[in-house]
């Protein structure tokens, strides 16, 4: 199979702590080029792991020839517009979530992805974790035998809290100011709503898209009411999911481990899985399924692989998607539902509050 040569764009935590790590020791995929407009923290970068072209900016890193994809971590503001342009220039991307800041950024990357011919995944690590692999494969059986009748309910409960664990991956760190980028959002958004917007958008993206994924609701999702506090965080949105109510729970708590779980009622059963912190490596999430009926049962199986890790597996698929032609699990087309949901969400919110 071919080598996909890769270039890496943005060299902050998610680069050194996850991505890059991932990627360097990827049968298959060959790290060429590091793009990272602080010069300094990307040489050091480079050092450590032996890249042998560095770019200030992206657009000097879409200039190479030898470069046939990109992967790119560089902040909310920044990398969809980053993305948009590799696509232009024939590259391949992967991408941190969330794509886009507005739906109309969305549509543009997608444009871009049309017009390119190239492909854009994003970063939605959860839908590579094993136990949500194991979670999937389960309801999937469960709604074509019927055998715990039809699903009822959804929940997902997200309160956050230690998602790092100690992990012990060494960073390099640099006195360089971080870059100056312009604020932007959905046209409607007061400017003074935008952080909050943001805050909200890039934590629960993940926990809307992997209920999108368990149902598979494609972009058969509305909202069916908003409840959130002044933070604009705390609270429960109820979403209408092919037909399913689906509750998103959020808020923070200052939990040793990672507060989050999802449950998909049947009327006869439940599928229920446990996420695990999300910087612990070789950690899936914990599955549970209850069946009721006359022989009442809880089992607790064991995902295959027991010890893995979601974002090494999200890397993985991404490269063997691109040397296959395989289609990718988490599409930039199917990703536009949830930024679309955040629009409505935010919109609800600040409606109800008097400030739209
Ligand atoms: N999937 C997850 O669980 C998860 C967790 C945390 C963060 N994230 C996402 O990862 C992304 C990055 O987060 P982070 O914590 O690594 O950010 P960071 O601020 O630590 O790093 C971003 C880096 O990109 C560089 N950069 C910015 N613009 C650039 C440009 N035009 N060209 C080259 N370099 C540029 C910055 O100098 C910085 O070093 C965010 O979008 C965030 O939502 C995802």
């Amino acid at each position: 199979m071919r080598t996909v040569r890769l270039g890496y764009v943005g060299c902050g935590f998610m680069a050194q702590k996850v991505h890059l790590p991932n990627l360097s020791t990827i049968p298959g995929c060959e790290l060429v080029a590091l793009a990272e407009l602080r010069q300094d923290l990307g040489r050091k970068v480079q050092q450590r792991f032996n890249i042998p072209r560095l770019y200030r900016s992206h657009e000097e890193l879409l200039a190479d020839p030898d470069v046939d994809a990109i992967a790119v971590s560089a902040g909310f503001m920044i990398q969809g517009q980053i993305a948009r342009d590799a696509l232009l220039a024939g590259k391949d991307v992967f991408m941190e979530k969330p794509m886009a800041v507005s739906l109309a950024q969305a549509d543009a990357i997608l444009e871009a992805e049309r017009q390119s011919g190239r492909r854009l995944m994003v970063g939605y690590m959860k839908r590579y974790d094993a136990g949500n692999e194991l979670v999937k494969e389960t309801v999937d059986r469960f709604r074509s035998t019927g055998e715990l009748g039809p699903i009822t309910f959804v929940r997902n409960h997200g309160f956050c809290g230690d998602w790092i664990c100690g992990l012990d991956t060494p960073m390099d760190t640099t006195e360089e100011p971080m870059p100056e980028v312009p604020a932007q959002g959905p046209e409607w958004l007061p400017a003074e709503c935008l952080d909050q917007y943001l805050g909200y958008l890039q934590q629960y993206t993940h926990n809307i898209n992997l209920l999108r994924w368990f149902l598979d609701a494609g972009d058969d999702v509305s909202v069916r009411s908003v409840d959130l506090d002044d933070d604009g965080y705390t609270g429960v949105v109820v979403l209408d999911l092919a037909g399913t109510r689906a509750v998103i729970e959020s808020g923070m708590i200052s939990h040793y481990r990672w507060d989050e779980h999802t449950q998909i009622y049947f009327r006869h059963g439940w599928v229920k899985t446990w996420a695990p912190p999300l910087l612990l490596k070789q950690v899936p999430a914990e599955v549970e399924i209850y069946r009721a009926g006359d022989e009442q049962s809880f089992t607790r199986p064991i995902p295959k692989p027991a010890w893995s890790w979601s974002y090494r597996r999200e890397a993985e698929h991404f490269i063997h998607c691109l040397q296959t032609g395989a289609p990718f699990r988490s599409p930039a087309a199917d990703t536009r539902t949830d930024v679309r949901l955040f629009e409505e969400i935010y919109r609800a919110h600040l409606e109800q509050r008097g400030v739209l």
